[in-house]
């Protein structure tokens, strides 16, 4: 579990251990894209800001990962994770 907060509103949103990030950006009224919702598109990628997010996609590259996630199934291994979305 852990708090996701949008970096530009400051909204933020609980997601419970095993959630989706998809579903709570969705919550708070971001507009990501998204298409495969498995991590193999690139639709839903979004930069993070603070946090340690948990990389389960098999788009980004080792480099990308440093700023970027796939919010379809990226996960998060801190209390709280900042995006830009
Ligand atoms: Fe395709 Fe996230 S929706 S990678």
């Amino acid at each position: 579990p852990y708090t996701l907060v949008l970096a530009g509103s400051g909204a933020s949103a609980d997601v419970p251990a095993g959630g989706s990030m998809l579903v709570a950006l969705r919550a708070l009224g971001a507009k990501v894209e998204a298409s495969c919702e498995g991590g193999i598109c690139g639709a839903c990628k979004l930069r993070w800001l603070e946090g340690v997010p948990v990389h389960r996609d098999r788009v980004l590259t080792p480099q990308e990962r440093e700023s970027h996630l796939m919010a379809c199934v990226a996960g998060c291994a801190s209390d709280r994770l900042v995006v830009e979305a």
